[in-house]
């Protein structure tokens, strides 16, 4: 029997999540923008918003869903897997209370303390933004300040990085938010990983580092992320088989402390001298991550959200093996000034060898148009992170004018950069 299955999200990572899931199953999405790769998939998209709840539940019922895939955090915090779900629509993505993980910052770092996750930071929380400034003037240490809320990937601010105690003091009284969690400032080489769940099932990925900041070198504001890379192992050149195994003990740990928990669980972690700690959860998968992740999957992900559905064992995952550079191309202003509805060309072909990923764009009837988001990503595989990179580099032909990129990333030069400042942390010569 073929499966219906209805993707909710719009991005980058829903065009890769779509790729992976189009061949195997009859496929319908919706989203508030037309992303024209997933449009161009599915048997059906629908202009419906993320959050709405109601009418996702709708449109699932129109197509006949079995199944059900939500991409973004914003959706699942509206509780539109809880939607699904009581419709009868089984959804791969957690229910609201689950979410929290990601959607609530303070419930996340209570939660890793009441049930001993290993990794978590020193951290304080805060009801009001008042307290929470005085306590970022009252302490020495650098600190890590967070509105406990979703911000997609922008709202920290970190001192002793990008700014000073009185700057982000400062920012916490200005920015418009009242719960705030002070933590402990990590220091070190980030990475992600990402894990499949049901049942109390934790099936996981190869590791993944992103780019938060917005321009070559790891300068600028933080974004949603501008580029990733994964190696043909499932660790990373900066990384110990110890330290992977460390950051899967933790995802382990949250699913045994929630084994209600279904969907992807994904785990940010600082890399220090301690071995890694944990800088966020995340509910669903990473974007750009699930641009590395999915294309390097050799099990049908449509395997994955069946047995999910069914009650059956989780199939144990392959991998190509191949490395992956994903490199995002975004407005000309993005992060802080990011010119939305200006007209934009891709050029498809252009792509090559690479995959080509559509995200936060608009397709109408005279064209492509940017959002206040990110616009596409190119994903080069490879048998080295080398050959991955030049391959992705090489399809960022398939961008017209007015697109910012981060070239270097997965670049020679940048990965011997994490590889030393890791070998300096550890106290190692090299
Ligand atoms: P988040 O919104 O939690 O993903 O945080 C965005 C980025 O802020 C992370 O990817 C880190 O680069 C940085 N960050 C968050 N928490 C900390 C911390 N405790 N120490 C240092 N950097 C952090
Ligand atoms: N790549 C970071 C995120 O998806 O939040």
């Amino acid at each position: 029997m073929t499966e219906t299955v209805l993707l909710v999200g719009g991005g980058g990572r829903e065009h890769a999540i779509a790729r992976a899931l189009a061949d195997d199953c009859d496929l319908y999405a919706c989203a508030s923008n037309r992303n024209p790769g997933i449009a161009a998939l599915a048997d059906g998209f629908e202009a419906v918003g993320e959050r709405e709840a109601g009418e996702i539940v709708d449109y699932a019922a129109d197509v006949g869903a079995d199944l059900a895939v939500v991409g973004p955090e914003s959706a699942l915090e509206a509780g539109v897997a809880d939607a699904l779900d009581d419709a009868g629509v089984y959804t791969f993505g957690p229910r609201a209370a689950q979410a929290r993980l990601e959607t609530d910052k303070a419930f996340q770092r209570r939660f890793m303390r009441e049930e001993s996750i290993p990794g978590c930071p020193a951290f304080e929380t805060f009801e009001d933004a008042e307290s929470a400034a005085k306590y970022v003037e009252s302490v020495d240490d650098d600190v890590a300040v967070k509105p406990t809320g979703l911000t997609g990937g922008k709202g920290v601010r970190v001192t002793g990085d990008q700014v000073a105690h009185a700057e982000a003091a400062a920012y916490v009284r200005e920015a418009d938010h009242d719960e705030w969690v002070v933590e402990e400032r990590l220091v070190g080489e980030e990475f992600t990983v990402q894990a499949f769940v049901a049942d109390g099932e934790v099936r996981v990925t190869p590791a993944i580092q992103d780019h938060k900041r917005a321009y070559e070198g790891d300068e600028g504001p933080n974004t949603g992320g501008m580029g990733s890379y994964s190696d043909t192992t499932p660790t990373l050149p900066f990384m110990t088989g110890d330290d992977y195994e460390d950051a899967v003990a933790v995802l382990e740990a949250v699913v045994d402390a929630l084994p209600e928990y279904k969907g992807v669980l994904y785990g940010q972690f600082m890399l220090g001298a301690e071995g890694p700690k944990v800088v966020e959860f995340n509910a669903r998968f990473g974007d750009p991550e699930a641009m590395n992740t999915l294309p390097a999957l050799e099990t049908p992900f449509l395997d994955v959200l069946t047995a999910a559905r069914d009650g059956d064992s989780l199939p144990e995952l392959s991998f190509s093996g191949d490395a992956t550079v994903c490199k995002y191309a975004v407005p000309a202003g993005y992060p802080t000034d990011p010119e939305a509805g200006a007209r934009i060309e891709v050029d498809e072909d252009a792509a090559g060898e690479a995959i080509l990923f559509y995200a936060s764009v608009d397709e109408r009837e005279d064209g492509l148009y940017t959002t206040t988001s990110r616009s596409f990503a190119v994903v080069g595989l490879g048998d080295s992170i080398a050959a991955a990179e030049g391959r992705a580099e090489s399809a960022l032909a398939a961008a017209g004018e007015g697109f910012h990129v981060r070239h270097d990333v997965g670049t020679e030069s940048l990965v011997r950069r994490r590889v030393d400042h890791m070998a300096e942390l550890r106290g190692e010569d090299d």
